[in-house]
C-alpha cells in the first residue's frame, strides 16, 4: 500500500475575500495526484500549542483537469488554530505535508451525460461544490448546472470573480444564484435577499422551468441548519433521498447519536445507550497495514485517541467524524460513535465505525482498517 503522506508545494496565493485564500500546489516533481471532484486533502501542520501537528481537512477546489495542480480555499475561523496560521502564515515556495485526496463527497463526471447538477452551499462550503461545477462544466458537454450560494453580502463571496466569467464561458450551462443574508448595495438579477432556507430554495428552484427538479441531482455543503433547510425544500419538491448528497466541515451538536456497530452477520445492530458499557477501561485490537495493535481504551477516551498515546500511527484527518478519514470495520465486539455524519446507513449497518468518536462497549473489539 502506497503512503498516504505527500509533500506539496505552495505554488501560488489567491486571495478570494479578506478572509479566505486559495492555495494552489504541486508535487516537486509535478506529477499529478490522484484525485476526485469534492474530495478533501488533510493539511499537517506544527500550529498547535508549543508548535504541535495538527491535521484539518480541507476539500480541493480544484478539479483533476486541473492536474498537476491542486488547490484548496481556506476561511478563517475566529480562533481556529489553523486557518488562522495559513492565512497569515502561508507562503509561496514553502512546503507543506499533507494526506492524499480521499472522501466519499463526489461526482465523477461522465462526458456523455446530460444531467442538471444542482450545488447549494454557503461560505466555505463553496470549495467542492466548485470543484464539482467545473468538471460538469468541462467534461459534460450537454449538462447544466445551478449554483444556490448563500453569504452574509458580496464581499465575503468566495469565486465572485471566477464565477461571473464562468457563467460567460458557459452561458445557458451555468446559472449562479447569490442569496446574501445582509447584502450591502441593492440586489440585481439573480440575487436574492434573505436567509438560504427552504422557502428561498423552493422560490429559486420553481423560477427554473427547464429541468424537473426531482430529475436533477443535488449536491449540498454549508453550515448544518442550511442543509437541512434544503434537505426538507427537496422533500417537498419530492426528490429522492438517493439525489441528494451533502457534506458538513463542522460537527453539528444536534447530529450525534448513539450507534452501535456490530460485525455484519453476528445478529441486529443494537442500539446501545452511552452508558452501557462506556465506564469501564477496555482492551482495542486494530489490524492496519498488516500490523496488529493491541492497547487499552481508557472511559472518555476514543479509541484514534488511545492509540495516538500508544504512537500507534493511524490515518485520521478531522477527528470529529465527518470525513471518514478514520473509517475501520468492527470485526467483532461492540462500538459506540459519539457522531456518526460521515457514515451512510449502508456502512453502518456493514459494521463501519469511526476510530475518532468510537469508544468500544465491550472487551472483544477488533477492528480493520484500510
Ligand atoms: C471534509 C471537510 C472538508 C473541509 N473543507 C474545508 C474547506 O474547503 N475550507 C475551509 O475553510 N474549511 C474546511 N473544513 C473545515 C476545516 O477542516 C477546519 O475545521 C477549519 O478550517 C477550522 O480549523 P481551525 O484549526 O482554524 O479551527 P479549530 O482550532 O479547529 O476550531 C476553533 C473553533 O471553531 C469551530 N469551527 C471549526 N470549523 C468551523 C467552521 N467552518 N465554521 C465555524 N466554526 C468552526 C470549532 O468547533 C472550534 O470551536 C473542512 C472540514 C471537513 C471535515
Ligand atoms: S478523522 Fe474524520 S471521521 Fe474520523
Amino acid at each position: 500500500m502506497s503512503s498516504p503522506y505527500l509533500t506539496l508545494t505552495v505554488v501560488e496565493l489567491t486571495q478570494e475575500t479578506p478572509d479566505a485564500v486559495t492555495i494552489h500546489f504541486e508535487r516537486h516533481d509535478r506529477q499529478a495526484v490522484s484525485c476526485l471532484p469534492g474530495q478533501f486533502l488533510t493539511l499537517i501542520l506544527p500550529c498547535g500549542p508549543g508548535g504541535k501537528k495538527e491535521r484539518r481537512a480541507y476539500s480541493l477546489s480544484s478539479t483533476p483537469s486541473e492536474a498537476p495542480r491542486l488547490a484548496v480555499t481556506v476561511k478563517r475561523v475566529a480562533g481556529g488554530l489553523m486557518s488562522n496560521y495559513l492565512l497569515d502564515t502561508v507562503q509561496v515556495g514553502q512546503q507543506l505535508e499533507v494526506m492524499a485526496p480521499i472522501g466519499n463527497f463526489t461526482l465523477t463526471p461522465q462526458p456523455g451525460a446530460a444531467r442538471s447538477v444542482v450545488l447549494v452551499g454557503a461560505g466555505s462550503g463553496i470549495t467542492p461544490l466548485m470543484s464539482m461545477l467545473k468538471a460538469v462544466l468541462r467534461e459534460e458537454p450537454q449538462s447544466q448546472v445551478l449554483l444556490v450560494y448563500g453569504n452574509r453580502n458580496e464581499e465575503s463571496v468566495i469565486f465572485a470573480e471566477q464565477l461571473r466569467r464562468l457563467e460567460q464561458q458557459y452561458a445557458g450551462r451555468l446559472q449562479v444564484e447569490h442569496v446574501y443574508s445582509q447584502p450591502k448595495g441593492p440586489v440585481t438579477a439573480h440575487q436574492h435577499t434573505g436567509r438560504l432556507n427552504r422557502t428561498m430554495l423552493l422560490r429559486i428552484l420553481e423560477q427554473r422551468h427547464s429541468f424537473p427538479p426531482a430529475q436533477a441531482e443535488y449536491y449540498l455543503c454549508g453550515p448544518e441548519g442550511m442543509m437541512l433547510e434544503a434537505q426538507a425544500a427537496l422533500e417537498l419538491l419530492g426528490v429522492p433521498a438517493s439525489r441528494i448528497r451533502r457534506e458538513s466541515f463542522v460537527a453539528a451538536a444536534e447530529a450525534t447519536e448513539t450507534a452501535a456497530a456490530q460485525p455484519h452477520g453476528h445478529g441486529d445492530v443494537s442500539a446501545a445507550t452511552t452508558d452501557e458499557g462506556a465506564s469501564l477501561t477496555r482492551t482495542v485490537t486494530i489490524h492496519y497495514e498488516g500490523a496488529e495493535y493491541q492497547f487499552a481504551v481508557e472511559p472518555n477516551q476514543t479509541i484514534l485517541e488511545a492509540a495516538l498515546d500508544q504512537d500507534i500511527d493511524l490515518p485520521y484527518s478531522c477527528q470529529a467524524g465527518l470525513c471518514t478519514a478514520c473509517r475501520g470495520k468492527c470485526l467483532s465486539g461492540k462500538v459506540h460513535l459519539d457522531e456518526r455524519e460521515g457514515l451512510s446507513d449502508a456502512e453502518m449497518n456493514q459494521g463501519y465505525v469511526l476510530t475518532c468518536v468510537g469508544h468500544p462497549l465491550t472487551s472483544d473489539v477488533v477492528i480493520e482498517i484500510g
